[in-house]
């Protein structure tokens, strides 16, 4: 049994079908391309298969998911079929119909996207898009008493309240970073583009049905130079935690690093957070550690 909400297939906290969740990944795979070593064998978590779509042309990919929906789904794309709407998706589509309301008109949004200059980016950020209407409508449908009509309380537990502010610097410091118009994970922020980042499979991917650390805990030691954790732990308890980097630990070699995400905001005297260069742009923590 695994003692995570993710368990349940669904972002609510009701009973039911588990649901497709996530129809792309909105985490920068070149953070674990750039962490783990060329050939390794990495066990990564699948979601909608784009991180192990982008891994597979250098790495050996186990990807893991304990929902079979979604399992499925990263199976087809890795097949090439066309990329899905999940649940998150359809959330977002809203969302972005809301901020219309407030001049994020589509047209604006790749006038923006089409920039490359960060410089040029914050100062249209300021000027056009970070505008009174816009805070207003963020921060306010952003509040745990509405996110909690869509989310499980466990989900929103690690979220920094309140989180429209957080979010909105996460944004800025993403702008004054990192090129839109080479930035896939921007164009699907805004405009819902679910168009993969990646190519189609490089190896073969292998695809396990499976909690992740019930997986590793089934796997012979040494077997991974590398795991991509998502932010499975966003939702999961510290007995949960600890014991997926046991099993971690153990699957892993000597040498293996582990990436995981988090909404949370980082503590202080937090050493290895590269959230700044995740150009996905909306995590607090993208922890990279040696598991030794
Ligand atoms: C953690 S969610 C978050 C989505 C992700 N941030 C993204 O951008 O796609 C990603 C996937 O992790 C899966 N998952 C969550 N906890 C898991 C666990 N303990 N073991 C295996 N898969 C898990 C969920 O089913 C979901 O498909």
């Amino acid at each position: 049994m695994s003692e995570t909400h993710w368990q349940s297939g669904r972002l609510d906290g009701f009973r039911g079908p588990k649901a497709l969740l996530f129809g792309r990944v909105y985490e920068d795979s070149a953070i674990e391309a750039g962490v783990f070593p060329a050939g390794g064998r990495i066990a990564c978590i699948a979601s909608a298969g784009c991180t192990a779509l982008d891994l597979s042309h250098q790495h050996a990919v186990t990807a893991v998911d304990l929902n079979p929906v979604q399992l499925a789904y990263a199976q087809r794309r890795a097949a090439g079929a066309p990329p899905e709407e999940g649940v998150a998706e359809r959330w977002m589509a809203r969302g972005r119909l809301g901020l219309r309301l407030v001049g994020w008109s589509p047209e604006r949004l790749e006038t923006f996207l089409g920039l490359a200059d960060p410089a040029a980016q914050s100062a249209f950020w300021r000027d056009r898009l970070d505008t009174r209407g816009f805070r207003l409508v963020v921060d306010n449908v952003l509040r745990l008493t509405l996110l909690s009509a869509i989310y499980a309380a466990p989900l929103l537990q690690v979220l920094p309240v309140p989180f429209g502010p957080v979010l909105r610097s996460r944004l800025q410091r993403g702008w004054s970073r990192h090129a839109n118009r080479s930035n896939p994970y921007a164009r699907a922020l805004l405009l819902g583009d679910l168009t993969p980042p990646g190519r189609p499979a490089g190896s073969p991917i292998r695809f396990v049905c499976s909690d992740m650390a019930e997986f590793l805990e089934s796997c012979p030691p040494g077997s991974f130079d590398g795991f991509s954790f998502s932010n499975i732990l966003d939702g999961a308890g510290p007995a949960y935690r600890a014991r997926l980097f046991r099993a971690a630990s153990r699957a892993g070699t000597k040498a293996s690093m582990m990436v995981h995400r988090s909404f949370a905001e980082p503590d202080p005297d937090m050493k290895w957070n590269l959230a700044a260069n995740d150009r996905s742009l909306l995590w607090g923590v993208v922890s990279v550690v040696p598991l030794h």
